[in-house]
């Protein structure tokens, strides 16, 4: 799925970034080659940062 339109980049394409140690939302832009244009990926982008820290945090210290 699309995430950025104006970059033409999708969540596959984020999920990579984010995979290879990118932690902002600049710096996934940055990492793909891409700029903000209008930015209305930003707050999806953010979202997806915020779901795959969620995803490191360790479970284990909730008990
Ligand atoms: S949709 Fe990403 S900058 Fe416009």
């Amino acid at each position: 799925m699309y995430v950025c339109l104006c970059n033409g980049f999708t969540d596959r394409d984020v999920k990579n970034a984010i995979e290879t140690g990118v932690d902002s939302v600049p710096n996934v832009y940055e990492s793909l080659g891409a700029a903000p244009q209008c930015a209305k990926c930003s707050s999806h982008i953010r979202g997806m940062l915020q779901e795959e820290r969620g995803k490191k945090t360790p479970t284990a210290l909730s008990k």
